[in-house]
């Protein structure tokens, strides 16, 4: 294996992030900053493509972003933790990567298709171009892995073309070098979607994403929700008429059976079998309840973290410039080898 281990990921910093950004990324994200070389981003470029974001909000997102990544566990001195802007090497590669992605590649992605949705023609460039963003970001670290739910995989497999293209388009130059075994110069990188919540569905309708995006704010838990707003969420989350069964097999055809199973599954670091074998043959009233004591005990130290954390906004500012000039470190080297292997003096 040519490529070191190095793991990249990142949020976009629009409105509040929500129980399946935690459940489906951030808790991965801790537990691989222990194992792995890890730098987690803060998406500032790519949050502005979707629609006009209000300056002041904005800079009010990224620091509050910064701040439930740490409240989460993300320890910024083991882990790179910035936001993108700051290193303008992605936005760099980005511009070389889109002379190496086709239009028909772009065209097939689905999430552009949902949210440009049929005012095509009036969606930013910046929508159309965002997976080879996403690329840049991922490959001017040239990581290896992405831990990420399951709605990205197919921007990941956008990276891993774009990654074997370009090691297609240069492999002249690149074997050239004697330096990249197997003429790789950017890896293909693996997608790490894994656990029982990689995505995470909206609490009023098991068939639909959670997003931040959803009109209804009872279809989210935000990691910014107290207490009693977390109770009142799930209380009202919508169920079927049976109880809980005592085997995944009883959860097909049911979305939001199993939606909450999986979170609560997902909370308490469990398997869905080992919940049904707790839950088997109780009523939704019962388990709801115990699902929402354990998200109020998982969530609400967050949100006081976040909050105290977000009281030194200086503080943010300065945990992120220290990322971005540790980030920069990695990325300039990276950034210069593929500009030389291109052709440019
Ligand atoms: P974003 O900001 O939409 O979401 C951040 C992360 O949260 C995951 N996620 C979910 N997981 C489970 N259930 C859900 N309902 C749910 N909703 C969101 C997402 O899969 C993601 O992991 N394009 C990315 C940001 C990005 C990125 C990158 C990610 C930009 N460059 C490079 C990885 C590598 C995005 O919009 O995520």
């Amino acid at each position: 294996m040519p490529f070191s281990p190095r793991v990249f990921s990142g949020m976009q910093p629009t409105g509040n992030l929500h129980l399946g950004n935690y459940l489906g990324a951030l808790t991965r994200w801790v537990e691989m900053q222990s194992t792995h070389d890890c730098i987690y981003c803060i998406v500032d470029l790519h949050a502005i493509t979707a629609s006009w974001q209000d300056p002041m909000e904005l800079r009010q997102s990224i620091r509050d972003v910064a701040a439930a990544y740490i409240a989460s566990g993300v320890d910024p001195k083991q882990t790179i933790l910035f936001n993108q802007s700051k290193v303008p090497e992605h936005a760099e590669l980005a511009w070389i990567f889109n002379c190496t992605a086709r239009l028909g590649w772009l065209n097939r992605m689905t999430q552009f298709k949902e949210k440009a949705g049929k005012d095509r023609e009036n969606a930013s460039i910046g929508l159309y171009d965002y997976p080879v963003l996403m690329a840049a970001d991922i490959l001017v670290y040239r990581a290896t892995h992405v831990p990420v739910g399951d709605d990205q995989k197919q921007h990941l497999e956008l990276t891993r073309d774009i990654a074997q293209k370009f090691n297609s388009d240069y492999r002249a130059q690149i074997t050239e070098t004697g330096q990249y075994a197997d003429g790789q110069f950017f890896p293909l990188c693996e997608p790490v979607i894994m656990g029982p919540a990689t995505r995470v569905m909206s609490l009023r309708d098991g068939t639909k994403k959670m997003s931040k995006s959803d009109a209804s704010d009872l279809s989210r838990i935000n990691m910014t929700d107290d207490h009693d707003t977390i109770a009142k969420k799930i209380q009202k989350a919508k169920t079927d008429a049976d109880g809980i069964p005592s085997e995944t097999a009883g959860l097909a055809g049911r979305p939001e059976a199993d939606n909450l199973v999986g979170i609560y599954a997902a909370l308490k670091n469990a398997t869905k079998e080992a919940v049904l074998t707790e839950f088997g043959g109780a009523q939704f009233s019962t388990f709801k309840k115990a699902l929402a004591d354990l998200a109020v005990a998982k969530l609400t130290p967050v949100n006081a973290e976040m909050r105290r954390l977000s009281a030194d906004p200086a503080e943010i500012d300065r945990v992120l410039t220290d990322g971005a000039d540790r980030a920069r470190a990695i990325a300039g080297p990276i950034l210069s080898e593929t500009k030389r292997l291109v052709g440019f003096l």
